[in-house]
């Protein structure tokens, strides 16, 4: 498959062009393991951040779902950290310093701002999107307006009934 995907630093790279990248990504596949498997490592691989994937919604909790980057906390409570806040208030959190957050869970010690996206299916939290970086504040609103569209267009392309 010629996924295309340019790094973000590269000359040629273009938000729109990494969008239709990703639709390409999903033209074939519909499954949520590999679609979320692959999306963590097109947005990890793309952007080079310290950590990229998914929490997903069981009962009252968050567990650790396909990633990208080192080892991580696998259960998070509803309201807990900068990813149970985003679940509860089903809006996206972005952090840029997350030591300054109340109740920031520090999986690594080497994230330093974190954005956190819900991923909504007909209408329910089925999930976030979970990104570390090391750097301070390294999300701009194009970026993260960028990530939200991306999750939409995961969003569109999954067959969620098939999620374990
Ligand atoms: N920092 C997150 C926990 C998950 S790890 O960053 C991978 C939080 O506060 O919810």
């Amino acid at each position: 498959m010629n996924t295309n995907f340019l790094n973000a630093n590269h000359k040629e790279f273009s938000y729109p062009a990494a969008l239709q990248s990703l639709k390409a990504l999903f033209t074939y596949e519909r499954n949520p393991i590999a679609n979320l498997a692959n999306f963590s490592a097109f947005v990890h691989d793309t952007f080079g951040y310290h950590w990229t994937g998914f929490y997903l919604v069981n009962k009252k909790e968050l567990i650790l779902g396909p990633f990208q980057g080192p080892i991580a906390c696998t259960r998070i409570g509803y309201g807990k950290g900068v990813c149970g806040t985003a679940w509860a208030e089903n809006s996206t959190k972005y952090v840029p310093n997350v030591h300054e957050f109340p109740g920031h869970i520090a999986c690594s010690e080497y994230s330093n701002s974190e954005l956190v996206i819900p991923i909504n299916v007909d209408g329910k939290t089925i999930g976030v999107l979970d990104i570390d970086s090391d750097q301070f504040d390294d999300f701009s609103a194009e970026r993260i307006a960028f990530l939200e569209e991306a999750c939409s267009v995961l969003t569109e392309h999954t067959d969620w009934a098939a999620l374990p």
